[in-house]
């Protein structure tokens, strides 16, 4: 978060044909370079097996992508012609890593450009270790400029794996090198949450165990599995949001107040969080399954349906849990995790309930009319936050009215950038705040990974509700905090 300059650099992609260099990495640059944000001097390297790409080709396909996120081709054209270039791996054998660093060094002699090299790892999981090691053997884990990798998730199966992946890495490159990517800690509205918290000395004075009763952190998905049931049906809700995602943003709100927005403090800060986690009671966990539904009205498949679906899976699509930090700040404050596929709509919403007022001064008919507040944090669609706060309601002497004090970004800014586009900046600036330390990946699995080996019962759920009933008692008041789901 710093604000450090973008240096001349080669930016290599490893998967550069692939859906995810496609839909969101290249977009991501073009962005990046329309809005001149990027060095004079960058130039990208697309990388796979395939033979038949060259630079023309791979060029054409940096330009469609761009075009397909909505950026005009006059913006890019130049920008893609001059900078782009391909080299295929071939099959990945000590050679080609040799033609590979050949190339880099042609490039950069050609370009003008020192040895500032991003390997971004846009590849199967299965082939990180021979590229890895392809890399280092070539001697392209060092070189006199920086050199810079990029790993995508999944971080690890489960602890055990993670651990492999952690080691591997490690074995070529240090701490200081490796940016993890979790593309939520990306999202402009997960980052206001430092804002929120430390720029806003108010809440950090509320924000304890005195006086927040409960906080709930929900991630809704409209979609189903789609075209990815491949790898979804061996991950499920677990792997896929809640050791990820979830964690991430219970981390960020939970973490101590660090001295300095920073890599090292803020991954200091949220590494301690996770430290403190009370072991997961296998009564604090509800996993759920979409069976056919609706959604807005239209039928959708249950997720045994769904093409490439086991008939019998019993992979989570939906979880609930309580975790507990164990801390002077948090230690009684129950934090609810919920996350879901085929729910009636998208929603990443953070609800915070604070106490409630110690006695009813106000009651209708003997019913107290004080209701605890709450803060919500919309972080995906609608971006904003309310503080729901009680007002006296005119005419009546006691009864007393939720309503919220609002703000809405697309109410104040125009442009909110995208998640790949802050963090490939960040990357190209050296800035390792937003991505997730090996120790965050190690310590979220030590609290995941003994619910991988219960034996739990998945409850059905129609699509287009909220996940099964069963789920309801892990959440501050689902129906309240989401009447507006
Ligand atoms: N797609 C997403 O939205 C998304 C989201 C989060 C994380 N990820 C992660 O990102 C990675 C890539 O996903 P993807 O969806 O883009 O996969 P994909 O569509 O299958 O693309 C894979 C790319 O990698 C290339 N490739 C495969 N093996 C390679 C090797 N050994 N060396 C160099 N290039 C190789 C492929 O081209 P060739 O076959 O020609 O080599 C292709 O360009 C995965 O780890 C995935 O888990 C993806």
């Amino acid at each position: 978060m710093a604000n450090k300059q973008v240096e001349p650099s080669l930016f290599i992609i490893f998967g550069g044909t692939g859906d995810l260099s496609r839909r969101k990495l290249l977009p991501a640059i073009g962005r990046l370079a329309a809005s001149l944000s990027l060095s004079d001097n960058l130039h990208v390297l697309g990388i796979a097996r395939d033979t038949r790409q060259d630079d023309a080709s791979f060029r054409d396909l940096a330009m469609e992508s761009m075009i397909a996120s909505g950026l005009r081709a006059d913006e890019i054209a130049g920008f893609c012609n001059r900078r782009f270039h391909y080299q295929t791996i071939g099959n990945g054998a000590p050679s080609d890593y040799t033609q590979l660093r050949a190339r880099l060094e042609l490039l950069e002699q050609q370009h003008g450009l020192p040895a500032n090299r991003t390997f971004y790892l846009a590849i199967p999981t299965a082939s990180l270790g021979d590229t890895l090691s392809g890399l280092a053997s070539a001697g392209m884990n060092q070189s006199s400029g920086w050199v810079r990798i990029v790993i995508e998730k999944p971080f690890g199966y489960d602890r055990a794996s993670a651990g492999e992946l952690v080691g591997l890495i490690r074995k070529y490159f240090a701490e200081d090198q490796v940016y993890r990517i979790d593309h939520y800690l990306g999202k402009e509205t997960v980052q206001n949450l430092l804002v929120f918290r430390f720029g806003n000395p108010i809440f950090e004075s509320l924000w304890n165990r005195d006086h927040i009763d409960s906080v709930q952190i929900s991630v809704s998905e409209e979609l189903g599995v789609g075209t990815r049931a491949g790898y979804y049906d061996k991950a499920g809700a677990l792997r896929d949001m809640v050791q990820n995602h979830l964690t991430q943003l219970l981390t960020l709100l939970a973490m101590e107040v660090p001295p300095v927005i920073g890599a090292d403090s803020v991954r200091y800060e949220k590494i301690k969080v996770l430290r403190s986690m009370a072991p997961i009671l296998p009564g604090d966990v509800t996993f759920g399954q979409y069976s056919k539904g609706a959604i807005r009205g239209q039928p959708v498949p249950g997720y045994l349906e769904e093409i490439g679906v086991g008939a019998s899976s019993t992979t989570e699509t939906f979880a609930a849990l309580k975790v507990e930090i164990m801390n002077w700040r948090w230690q009684g404050v129950p934090f609810y995790l919920r996350t879901g596929k085929r729910m009636p709509r998208q929603l990443t919403r953070i609800g915070v309930q604070f106490r409630n007022a110690p006695v009813c001064m106000f009651d209708v008919d003997g019913v107290c009319a004080v209701k605890p507040n709450t803060l919500l944090l919309t972080l995906q669609p609608d971006e904003g936050f309310s503080l729901h706060i009680g007002v006296k309601k005119p005419g009546s002497p006691s009864d007393v009215k939720q309503i919220p004090l609002s703000f809405k970004y697309r109410d104040i800014f125009d442009d909110i950038p995208e998640a790949y586009q802050t963090l490939v900046l960040d990357v190209l600036k050296g800035d390792q705040t937003l991505f997730v330390h090996s120790d965050e990946v190690l310590e979220a699995w030590n609290l995941y990974d003994p619910l991988l080996r219960w034996k739990y019962k998945v409850y059905p759920y129609a699509a287009g509700t909220r996940g099964p009933a069963e789920a309801d008692r892990l959440a501050i008041s689902e129906k309240e905090l989401f009447e507006n789901f």
